[in-house]
């Protein structure tokens, strides 16, 4: 592959990303991994770090987990369930010959959430990598043990919750990375702050998914600008990614009907979670911080000018204290 120019691998890129077809289903990762002759991080190259990969029981999370502790990274998995969670730590370190290891979190419960703050402080003395992975779309409208909407709960105010937490952890001389695993439906949705949490009324749970995935994109971007301004460097670096569409158990359970459709197109959950391994482990990643990656390259916040309207100043700064508020968290890039 060393002779495809760089303008060729781009030109490749481009094709593949216009239409969603071809850049989200295992097409975009076939051609693009051949073009650019990806490569995964080789054994031992991660001995000595730390990551935390919520969600990493099943699918792209454990595919992650499995990829980042085969390459010799001590690995803590979260899943809601403790036993559950305990017995596939145990089948990915006998798999992959490293150290992985079980903490179990509703990521929807802010207590919870705290919880396994305190527990991941007591358990590692460094962090160098936090992966937000868990998430679920789920039909119906279900509610956190603090009143809040559960998608939105688990997948913006309970990470949100665990980086403020864990940030001390991850401001290392190595510089640490805040990961979020967003999806390409977020594409459909502008960015909602009021409504943010659907109500009863006209619920659609793959609507509230959208939501919820846009917001952590615009959150993962403003993370970026509002630490580097009030830290005046990137020593904790912020990206989110979306994975295509990949076949996993979360895929098979929340949209049997797409899964059938899409079928032999869909990624695998090895696919779905290499630009997620690759920000873990590659010093690409922290020659930036904000990006919005898929398939190794960033893409942009938008595809529609309807959603790109809703994306004002004014907006974000209110989806930042609406999330401290709801995420009962202190907001660190406040000072004093
Ligand atoms: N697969 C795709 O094509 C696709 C596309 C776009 C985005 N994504 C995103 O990729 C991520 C992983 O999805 P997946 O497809 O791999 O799904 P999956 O196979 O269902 O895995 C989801 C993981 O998240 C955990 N989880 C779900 N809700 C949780 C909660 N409230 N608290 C704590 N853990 C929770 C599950 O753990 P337990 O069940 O053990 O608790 C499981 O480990 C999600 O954020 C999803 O939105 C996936």
């Amino acid at each position: 592959m060393g002779t495809v120019s760089g303008g060729v691998r781009r030109a490749v890129d481009v094709a593949l990303e216009v239409p969603v077809v071809t850049s989200f289903t295992r097409i975009g990762a076939d051609v693009r991994s051949r073009v650019e002759g990806w490569r995964v991080p080789a054994p031992g190259s991660l001995t000595g770090r730390s990551m935390v990969v919520t969600g990493g029981t099943s699918g792209i999370g454990r595919a992650t987990a499995a990829a980042l502790a085969g390459a010799g990274a001590h690995v803590v998995i979260t899943g809601r369930d403790a036993r559950r969670t305990n017995e596939v730590a145990r089948v990915l370190s006998a798999e992959t010959g490293g150290a992985v290891h079980a903490e179990h979190a509703d990521m929807g419960d802010l207590d919870a959430v705290r919880d396994l703050a305190e527990r991941l402080q007591a358990r590692l003395d460094r962090l160098d990598v936090l992966v937000h992975n868990a998430g679920a779309l789920t039909a119906d409208r279900r509610v956190s043990p603090q009143g809040h909407e559960l998608t939105v709960a688990s997948q913006v105010y309970g990470p949100f919750l665990l980086t403020t937490l864990l940030l001390p952890l991850l401001e290392r001389p190595e510089r640490g990375r805040v990961l979020t695993v967003a999806s390409g439906g977020m594409y459909a949705a502008g960015l909602e702050v009021e409504h943010l949490e659907m109500d009863e009324r006209g619920y659609r749970g793959a609507e509230q998914y959208a939501r919820a995935k846009r917001a952590q994109v615009t959150l993962n971007e403003m993370w970026a600008e509002r630490y580097r301004a009030r830290c005046g460097n990137d020593r904790v670096v912020f990206h989110a990614m979306h994975p295509g569409w990949a076949d996993t158990p979360g895929v098979a359970s929340s949209l049997p009907v797409f899964r059938r459709v899409v079928g032999p197109l869909l990624r695998t959950a090895d696919q779905g979670a290499d630009t997620l391994v690759w920000l873990a482990a590659d010093d690409e990643a922290l020659r930036s911080s904000g990006g919005f990656w898929l398939d190794r390259r960033r893409r942009s916040l938008h595809r529609l000018p309807t959603t790109a309207r809703t994306d004002t100043a004014g907006r974000r700064d209110a989806l930042w204290r609406l999330v401290v508020e709801r995420g009962g968290a202190v907001d660190p890039t406040v000072t004093s």
